[in-house]
């Protein structure tokens, strides 16, 4: 079985590649239908939404802008509770449909915070999208409108991925499908 080895970490294929291009076009479609009046901003999360923005939005064929913010909250392969500021928002929101990309979407912590930032802004409303979803994980009452795929671990598995953009120390974003530790 191949193995991707990054520092000292080895990862397993868990979704490859054809499934998840499969998963963002069906996003696009369900986002070209139902905001197709609504001139979209997409706000791309970055670094780790970049993969997952760039197949989305060349797919997505109705009028929209697209900008990127930064968050940061992760440090190796546990969350460290506490996200930081928004980077990056210089668009004006007020009045937009905003659309969140996301990498995925784990505790929730860090679309919490988007959120609120965007309430205070008076944003005509928000809509979430994320590559990747751990329902797990997910205990807020947020409402995800466009999630590519749900992430289902075994027993045993230990539910940290990297590859579509995800990585482990700021290794394995570039790998077309995604990875579990092995
Ligand atoms: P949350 O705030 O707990 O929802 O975590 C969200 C962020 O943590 C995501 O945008 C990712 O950047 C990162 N993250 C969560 N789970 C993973 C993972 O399994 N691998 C790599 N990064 C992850
Ligand atoms: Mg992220």
């Amino acid at each position: 079985m191949f193995l991707l080895t990054l520092k000292d970490k080895q990862f397993k294929l868990f979704i490859p590649s054809e499934k998840i291009q499969e998963a963002v076009k069906k996003v696009a479609a369900k986002i070209n239908t139902e905001l197709h009046n609504e001139f979209p901003l997409f706000l791309v999360v970055l670094n780790g939404a970049f993969m997952f923005a760039s197949d989305l939005l060349k797919e997505i064929n109705i009028p929209c802008e697209i900008s990127f913010i930064k968050v940061s909250s992760y440090t190796g392969t546990s969350s460290s509770g506490n996200v930081s500021e928004l980077i990056g928002l210089n668009e004006d929101v007020n009045n937009r449909t905003v659309v969140i990309v996301e990498d995925i979407v784990d505790t929730g912590n860090t679309l919490e915070r988007i959120i609120a930032v965007l309430n205070n802004k008076k944003v005509k409303q928000f809509k979430i999208a994320a590559a990747f979803l751990k329902p797990s994980s997910f205990k807020k009452n947020i409402k995800l409108d466009y999630v590519g795929l749900s992430l289902k671990f075994k027993k045993n598995e230990n539910d940290f991925v990297v590859g579509y953009g995800l990585d482990y120390d700021g290794l394995g974003r570039n790998e077309k499908s995604i990875y579990v530790l092995a």
